[in-house]
């Protein structure tokens, strides 16, 4: 399963997701900028925020409160696209997806 992640500055990184992994998993163990994931991936940090791009996003798994809370943490740079990767798990159906980190990350 391929993964395309946009790097805050911009740079374009494709990489290979291993079954089972996390968005967020995929992107620390390839060393992409802009997801520190700071608590692990417990949902308790926000720092594995991103954008899902167009028709993945509706693919994804519901989005729970406690998801929903972290992100408002980050509120300012919420979008309607804004899920926490490491809640995000990849299967087979998301081959290719695109996601763009933030730009600028508290
Ligand atoms: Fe902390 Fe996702 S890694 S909320």
């Amino acid at each position: 399963t391929t993964i395309v992640f946009f790097e805050p500055d911009g740079t374009r990184r494709e990489v290979t997701a291993n079954p089972g992994e996390t968005a967020m998993e995929v992107a620390v163990r390839h060393g992409v900028e802009g997801v520190d994931a700071d608590c692990g991936g417990v949902c308790a940090c926000a720092t594995c925020h991103g954008y899902i791009d167009g028709a993945f996003f509706d693919r994804l798994t519901e989005m729970n409160e406690t998801e929903d809370a972290m992100l408002e943490l980050v509120e300012d740079q919420r979008a309607d696209n804004s899920r926490l990767l490491c809640q995000v798990k990849i299967g087979p159906e998301l081959d290719g997806i695109v996601i763009k980190l933030p730009g600028v990350r508290r």
